[in-house]
């Protein structure tokens, strides 16, 4: 699930937030719609799809779920502890619908996927089960539960992309903004429940994701993330005439690759940051490395997930590329973008790992010095590869020693990275006030460090700036506006 950015992506340690939304106006039913999204970067953009679906069907929302006529909430499966963390919350909204009956309490993304009609035996206080391709069907559900019934839709789709559906920002700063450009996976990583529970890759329109970004723009946003499980497989053919004419030639249907839709995306303004998530290293392409280095406005970050630096555990994971196939990526990233910043996922302790294959992915660490990392322990899920043809055989206290390893080592690299900016001057888009003090403003250099600077007069979130590094921590840069 390559599917990381920092702080955004993936992390299922993060509270599920409230999500808010403006009911269309005239079409308001009079009932309150609470959404709460875990997981992946594709699930709170998925709740925006379905934040927009609902609001079509005149739902308000409300940030109180004691309030809510219908409660949803957005699943992740990734590990176990994703799946704990969304019962216990399921509990807490038990109460609430035990004080309102009528209450609607709706469960969306892949745990709903995984679990299907199961979900409705095994907590009974779940009306509706919904997958992460039927979110189109949800008035309807909705309306069969209002008619006293429970209602599943799991059905997954070849086709689905929701590519018509203008999301509704929820939760928005009005600068950032994830879009998706593909959904599924096809891989088949031995340990990863996704290709389950969000199904076959397909690719979004290319001319629907240019005019959503193009949109975007409009409105004052100055980032996208495109979002995918393997951007680098983005595959989509058609005729782009309309869109981008800096591209097109004539009418004629083209190929659109992913390199080519980085390019489209940065041609919408060069004022529009592009980011994206996740690469998969046997897909990246030096075509999508030269794309990055022409254009200054697709940041210099690339998250390539390793999971191992061990060959042998990297065939068990059936990632499909080894150690020294990574080393060569990582080698055309330093070549090609020489100020790139990269990020990692590792998982230790799969099945069979011993500790020399745990040091190869400690001395990759040293070989690559990742600016970020996102690590976890092998959590075994239910109907994987991995699942069925391997003993989850490394005992817990030793999957932990060797995460606690990794973690110490990734926060030397970090600060190493951090110290390496001191006395440069980055370029920041300023995404608003820092968490600890309304003097300070917070934003993202191109590399994706976090920046703190003091207020200065003539700047305004939105808007780019200059920023001298005085000072950083393993995780910030401090500076001012030069
Ligand atoms: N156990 C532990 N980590 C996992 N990931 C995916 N599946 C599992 C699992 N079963 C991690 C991978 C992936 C990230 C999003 O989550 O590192 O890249
Ligand atoms: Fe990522 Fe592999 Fe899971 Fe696909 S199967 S989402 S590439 S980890």
């Amino acid at each position: 699930m390559d599917l990381l950015i920092p702080d955004k992506v993936h992390d299922e340690s993060r509270q599920g937030e409230a999500l808010l939304l403006e009911p269309v106006v005239g079409k308001n039913n009079g009932r309150k719609l609470y959404i709460e999204s875990y997981g992946c970067a594709m699930n709170f953009s998925d709740s925006e799809i379905v934040a927009s679906i609902l609001a079509d069907s005149g739902f308000e929302t409300t940030s109180d779920f004691n309030n809510a006529d219908v409660v949803f909430i957005n699943t992740c499966s990734i590990r176990e502890n994703a799946e704990v963390r969304v019962r216990n919350r399921l509990k807490e909204f038990a109460g609430a619908k035990s004080k309102n009956p009528g209450m609607v309490v709706g469960v969306l993304g892949c745990m709903a996927e995984r679990l299907k009609a199961k979900f409705l035996e095994e907590e009974k206080l779940v009306d509706v089960v919904v997958g992460p391709d039927a979110y189109r069907d949800l008035p309807n559900l909705i309306e069969q539960v209002d008619g006293g019934q429970r209602a599943v839709n799991v059905l997954l789709s070849r086709e689905e992309t929701y590519a018509d559906i203008s999301p509704v920002r929820l939760n928005s700063n009005g600068i950032n903004a994830f879009v998706s450009i593909m959904r599924g996976c096809d891989n088949m990583c031995s340990f990863c429940v996704v290709p389950f529970t969000r199904g076959r890759e397909r690719s979004r329109d290319a001319v629907s994701i240019v005019a959503e970004c193009t949109d975007l723009f409009n409105q004052g946003y100055r980032e996208v993330t495109l979002l995918g499980q393997n951007v680098d497989s983005y595959k989509w053919s058609g005729q782009l005439a309309d869109s981008s004419e800096q591209l097109a030639v004539g009418d004629e249907v083209k190929i659109v690759n992913f390199a080519n839709l980085l390019e489209m995306v940065a041609l919408v303004n060069p004022d529009l940051r592009v980011r994206f998530s996740t690469s998969h290293p046997k897909d990246i392409t030096d075509e999508v490395l030269y794309t990055i280095a022409k254009y200054d406005n697709i940041c210099n970050y690339i998250h390539l997930p390793v999971q191992s630096g061990n060959s042998r555990v990297l065939e068990l994971m059936n990632r499909t590329y080894d150690r020294d196939w990574y080393i060569n990526r990582i080698d055309a990233i330093r070549r090609i973008i020489p100020e790139c910043a990269i990020s990692t996922d590792m998982i230790t302790g799969f099945c069979t790992e011993t500790d020399e294959e745990h040091n190869d992915s400690v001395s990759m660490m040293d070989y690559v010095k990742y600016d970020f990392a996102y690590m976890f322990k092998y959590s075994e899920r239910p109907g994987t590869l991995a699942a069925k043809r391997y003993a989850d055989d490394i005992p817990e206290v030793v999957k932990q020693a060797r995460l606690a390893e990794i973690v110490a080592k990734q926060q030397q690299y970090s600060f190493y990275r951090m110290q390496a900016r001191l006395g440069r001057v980055e370029k920041v888009l300023i995404e608003g006030f820092s968490k600890k003090s309304n003097n300070d403003y917070c934003g993202r250099s191109d590399q994706n460090a976090m920046v703190i600077f003091p207020v200065t007069e003539g700047y305004k979130p939105g808007q780019y700036a200059n920023v001298l590094v005085e000072r950083t921590t393993s995780a910030t840069l401090i500076g001012r506006i030069v």
